[in-house]
């Protein structure tokens, strides 16, 4: 019998976990460049935490948690997102009060959804997001929604839409769900479709099925229902994005599959991915706090997808010249003495800034060439007795063949120069 990763989840391996380290990164430099400090919170929590924060009647927490009993016996559930997370801690540590607001946070890690699993969709996917918390000012909602846009950018990525949407607050959304309550239940919709209509009616909205989408048209819509307050924030987001020169599409039967969303509401989506084109998303939660016990604490953020950019640098060629170069420098011992002096200077070369490594396991001349070649070092350092002898060593380049012979006291320097 041998172990497979469970279903769902998979390995990052080289050259691709190297590119994946990359892009986490590079998602989040604008972000950094704005000044929003880094935190990082367990990877589980309080199950009470996720079924408050995000909410009792979604797919997250009715179907896609994974909840366990600890040996305290606390219900504990890892996290199928950070923004809960996020709000906690916030609140746990009063960040509130302790400066200036609002509070900007970012981070990155992994997330868990018992989701069925597809190319795109994960049990196990990485994260990375901002949040903001603590202001209500449509320049934040417009600051977040740039951030994500510059992250898409800088990994790349050419084909990304965003997809704008308001879904008013908590003046004006009862209203707006009345309506479409009864809207749907005139519907002839399938049993579960109509038992959502009277636990979730807007995520009724969001399903993909193209019948159900045949009978919503004409639904009533958020944007049509905002109240004034609600509509002149969206207009200036949607004024502030366009003077950012941000590109949009106002979706206005875009919801979000959390419950803790009013006004802005976003997604990127990307159109290399097929059924999961989600690349990221997120939006305003001006009651999240509330609803975990703490004081108001009008926030705005997002999260994206990594695993999903990845797939969609992929999907645009981005990731078509992806070499696997471990190291610049490999080293080739020949001999027992060459050996012990050859670990050292490949020490050398790595304090010195250099990436290097060496053939281990007593391999012949060979093999450890051939390992200097899988490694993808562009040059290799043979030393042999009489080398060591002649204080010594051959440089070898491995794109040209050509073959130097370089003082073992210069090397180092010599090595430096030509990898600059
Ligand atoms: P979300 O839309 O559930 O939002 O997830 C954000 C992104 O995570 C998605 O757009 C997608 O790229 C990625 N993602 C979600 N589920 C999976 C999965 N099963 N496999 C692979 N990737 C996935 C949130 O999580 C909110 N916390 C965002 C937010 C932050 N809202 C306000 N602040």
């Amino acid at each position: 019998m041998s172990f497979q990763a469970p279903k769902g989840t998979f390995d990052w391996l080289p050259p691709q976990s190297d590119r994946i380290l990359a892009v986490r990164e590079t998602l989040v430099e604008a972000v950094r460049r704005a000044g929003y400090g880094y935190i990082e919170t367990p990877t589980f929590e309080d199950t009470d935490l996720f079924k408050r924060g995000v909410g009792e009647s979604t797919d997250v927490v009715t179907k896609e948690m994974y909840t366990f009993e600890d040996k305290g016996g606390r219900s504990i559930t890892l996290r199928p997102e950070g923004t809960a997370s996020v709000v906690r801690a916030v609140l746990q540590h009063s960040l509130q009060n302790a400066g200036q607001l609002p509070v900007k946070l970012w981070y990155s890690g992994s997330q868990y959804r018992y989701e069925r699993a597809q190319k795109g969709r994960y049990r196990h996917f990485w994260q990375v997001g901002a949040e903001a918390l603590g202001a209500e000012d449509p320049a934040l909602d417009a600051e977040l929604i740039l951030l994500a846009w510059q992250g898409f950018a800088a990994v790349g990525l050419k084909r990304v839409t965003l997809l704008l949407n308001s879904l008013g607050d908590k003046n004006c959304r009862p209203a707006y769900r009345a309506a479409l309550v009864e809207f749907l239940r005139k519907l002839d919709l399938d049993e579960a479709t109509r038992a959502r209509i009277e636990i979730n009616p807007l995520r009724v909205l969001d399903d993909k099925r193209p019948d159900v989408q045949a009978k919503l048209a004409g639904a009533p819509l958020a944007v049509d229902h905002l109240c004034e307050a609600c509509k002149a924030y969206h207009e200036e987001v949607r004024a502030l994005l366009t003077a950012l020169g941000v590109p949009f599409t106002d979706d206005p039967k875009l919801v979000r599959g959390l419950d803790y969303y009013t006004r802005t509401a976003f997604e990127f989506v990307h159109d290399g991915l097929g059924a999961q084109a989600s690349v990221g998303g997120g939006g305003r939660y001006d009651g999240l706090s509330e609803q975990i016990g703490g004081p108001s604490l009008p926030s705005v953020g997002w999260a994206l997808g990594v695993d999903r950019t990845f797939l969609a640098m992929e999907a645009e060629g981005l990731l078509d010249d992806l070499t696997s170069q471990r190291v610049e420098v490999y080293g080739v011992p020949l001999g027992e003495d060459a050996r012990r002096r050859l670990f050292l200077l490949v020490n050398e070369l790595r304090q010195a800034g250099v990436s290097a490594d060496m053939a281990f396991g007593g391999k012949g001349v060979k093999a450890a060439m051939k390992g200097a070649d899988r490694s993808g070092a562009r040059f290799a350092l043979i030393l042999g007795e009489r080398d060591l002898a002649a204080e010594a060593v051959q440089l070898k380049d491995l794109t040209t063949g050509d073959q130097t012979e370089v003082p073992l006291a210069q090397v180092v320097e010599v090595l430096k120069g030509k990898l600059q």
